[in-house]
């Protein structure tokens, strides 16, 4: 028989198992402080999903008690069974979260066979996290999705102990933010109609700020932006063949911009970071545009990518001037960033190691690795551009690679991205379902407890026990 801790996953820091078990039939109570209600509903649900009874009761020796424990970090948590009782704390509320979803993990492997005979196994479960910055990255542009498709994403994100939602809202063939400031986008959609109004965004924000994440959103400057230059042409090199970069010569683009970054912070005003892009501009426009030419010889810059340097480090001002933090995807190009900068890695495993000592903090998104639009086997259509992507790959990726000593301090934990240019809306699940357990092992768990067979195990197990159609039910929120 298996022991219901070894359901977990991802895999906790520390397991002691007792001897002793305790029924399920024997919970019949819990008790959530008064300011952790929202816990009395996530109990219930996961109750009602298994068809038991367990009822709220003011009682603080009910037979499953939620805490606070100061002495446990934010996202940290504790769990003791014992034969007739059940205690889970959380340093914070995001600790008590996850350690309900571990909680309703174990659960529903002690269910496997209905609710008679059915025990947990005894024992404690102590836990944190590895990495401080557990990243999703979900492209709204290429592929609208609907509010309740995102919310689903932070509460499957939120399962999987994942704190980092980055929002990819605009690109050449999408953007997805209703603005004032650009009404001729609203129809803007090659692949997908839709767009967020600001209380959309709000919405969503909320919502992920009820299960401990932040967004980060995103508007992609000054490449990426052909959508956008089709209908205001006038902030692009050649207004007769706009492209999909902005003309950095034209004092215009900068101001356009700001009020666009504006408007964009007053949308997400409790969200520290910001990012801007920066990925993959072609500089061919430039290099043939009199104003960008004037623009490279007035700054004394050698070559355009020394002029888009510029003008993107002059975008990252503006982000710390209005109190945020810029960040930015890795250049690969040589270009360095002020250190206030955060910089996402996804083409070059060794770029960590250059904006190191440069003082960047560094997310990690090496595509190979992280890059959740690949296909997960060659069944699947694939584009140029793509690589392999296996569960297997996902499992055994790490930030470090080999550089922990060097990079400890630099990166701050990993993103994996969905890319949507071949993800319509109905397959955001098919792709990231299969691959999150994976990735979570990789960004919560200790390294040194990562063990792929072990892990198949355990999700073999939860699988087994229907583990898929209690996750579909519990992510969506009616
Ligand atoms: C990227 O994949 N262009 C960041
Ligand atoms: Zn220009």
């Amino acid at each position: 028989m298996f022991n219901t801790f070894d359901a977990v996953l991802p895999i906790p820091s520390v397991i002691q198992k007792h001897d002793g078990v305790m029924p399920v039939s024997e919970l019949k109570t819990f008790h959530v402080p008064e300011e952790l209600q929202i816990f009395s509903d996530e109990i219930m649900r996961t109750a009602a999903f298994f068809g038991l009874r367990i009822l709220p009761s003011p009682d603080p020796d009910a037979d499953l008690v939620l805490k606070l424990n100061s002495g446990l970090g934010a996202e940290a948590w504790f769990m003791r069974i014992d034969p007739s009782s059940i205690l889970i704390e959380g340093g914070g509320k995001a600790g008590l979260f996850y350690a309900l979803a571990a909680f309703s993990q174990m659960l529903i492997t002690a269910l496997i066979k209905g609710p008679a005979g059915a025990v947990l196994n005894c024992g404690t479960a102590c836990d944190k996290p590895r990495f401080g910055w557990r990243g999703l990255m979900l492209d709204s542009a290429r592929h609208f999705q609907s509010k309740k498709t995102v919310k689903a994403v932070i509460r499957l994100m939120a399962h999987f102990r994942l704190n980092t939602f980055h929002w990819h809202l605009t690109d050449g063939q999408g953007w997805r933010i209703a603005s004032d400031l650009v009404p001729k986008l609203s129809n803007l959609a090659a692949l997908s109609p839709g767009q967020y109004t600001p209380d959309d965004l709000r919405e969503v924000a909320e919502f992920a700020g009820r299960h401990n994440i932040r967004i980060i959103p995103e508007i992609d400057i000054p490449g990426h932006s052909r959508g956008l230059l089709a209908a205001y042409p006038q902030y692009a090199c050649d207004p007769a063949v706009p492209g999909k970069e902005f003309c950095l010569g034209n004092p215009e683009t900068k101001e356009f911009l700001k009020k666009i970054f504006a408007e964009l912070l007053s949308i997400f005003p409790d969200n520290p970071i910001i990012h801007l892009g920066g990925d993959e501009a072609e500089t061919t426009h430039w290099e043939n545009c009199p104003r960008c030419k004037a623009a490279m010889q007035a700054g004394g810059f050698r070559n355009m990518r020394e002029l888009e340097n510029s003008f993107m480090v002059d975008m990252t001002h503006f982000i710390v001037e209005q109190g945020r933090t810029p960040m930015l995807w890795g250049t690969c190009s040589g270009q360095t960033y002020p250190a206030d900068t955060i910089i996402q890695s996804w083409l070059d495993i060794r770029e960590p190691l250059r904006v190191a000592p440069n003082g960047n903090k560094v997310v990690y998104s090496v595509h190979n690795s992280f890059y959740f639009d690949y296909p997960a086997n060659l069944s699947e259509p694939f584009e140029t551009w793509m690589f392999e992507l296996s569960e297997r790959g996902i499992y055994m990726a790490d930030p470090y690679v080999i550089w922990e000593d060097r990079l400890k301090d630099t990166i701050l934990g990993p993103e994996a991205c969905l890319w949507t240019e071949t993800v319509p809306e109905w397959r955001v699940m098919q792709k990231l379902l299969p691959r999150l357990a994976a990735y979570s092992e990789c960004a919560w768990s200790p390294a040194e407890k990562k063990d792929w067979h072990g892990f198949l195990r355990r999700k073999e197990l939860l699988e087994a026990a229907g583990y898929h159609d209690f996750l579909k039910e519990n992510i969506h929120m009616r």
